[in-house]
């Protein structure tokens, strides 16, 4: 051990006891890394893309950063706000559109990614003054306090009763050769990958069940 190593081991358990882990990872690391500086591996952002976003029924051509993702498209370039940004990691359901129909966490996924497709947000659910039943049925059993999640709520639900109809099975029970009837249980399973912090689950529930029954 020459007089450099000693000096920089010296300087290393004092630097720990003062300040800490950071420091401790700083002093571990081999010191041609950290000659070198900095790394830059994100590099130049990637060229604009093109992309027609049918949005409730009206297409948009957009050229945007083909990192934006379908939440943030619409929200920042069309001024479509509805679709709420809780956790932006696929956690909280408060991003989900529907998509052909499905539903979807936008957070998770690229704009560019859905070239032409049809996308429903809340805002194109209800048709001129008539609401959407769903939306009506969450309106008349509250099934809302602060409202962050609702957009979600409502997107989601309208995508999981399409699921049922089109005989998707029941999530909880084994007999998979039976339609699902649309119990509490089965809703709130189906509707688990959406988080009301409020936790008005009990009229969502009464609304999405009331929803299920009224001809759409
Ligand atoms: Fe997309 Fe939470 S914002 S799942
Ligand atoms: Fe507030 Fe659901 S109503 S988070």
């Amino acid at each position: 051990m020459d007089d450099n190593d000693s000096i920089h081991i010296e300087i290393t358990r004092r630097t720990v006891i003062e300040t800490g882990t950071t420091a401790l990872l700083l002093t571990a690391l081999p010191q041609a890394a950290l000659a070198a500086g900095p790394s830059d591996d994100a590099g130049p952002p990637p060229p604009p893309a093109t992309v027609e976003l049918r949005i409730n029924g009206s297409s948009h051509t957009l050229t945007l950063d083909p990192r934006t993702t379908l939440l943030d498209a619409p929200r920042e370039h069309l001024a479509l706000t509805g679709s709420k940004k809780g956790c932006d990691h696929g956690q909280c359901g408060a991003c989900t559109v529907l998509i052909d129909g499905r539903r979807i966490n936008s957070c998770l996924t690229l704009a560019v990614m859905h070239d032409g497709q049809a996308i429903t947000t809340i805002e194109g659910l209800a048709e001129g003054d008539r609401l959407h039943p769903m939306q009506a049925a969450f309106v008349e059993h509250d099934g809302f306090q602060c409202g962050y999640c609702t957009s979600g709520q409502i997107c989601s639900a309208v995508g999981m009763l399409a699921e049922s109809r089109n005989g998707m099975p029941s999530y909880v029970t084994d007999d998979l050769t039976q339609q699902p009837q649309l119990s509490d249980a089965e809703i709130r399973e189906r509707m688990s990958g959406n988080i009301c912090r409020c936790a008005a689950y009990p009229n969502i529930v009464a609304a999405i069940k009331q929803a299920a029954e009224t001809p759409t």
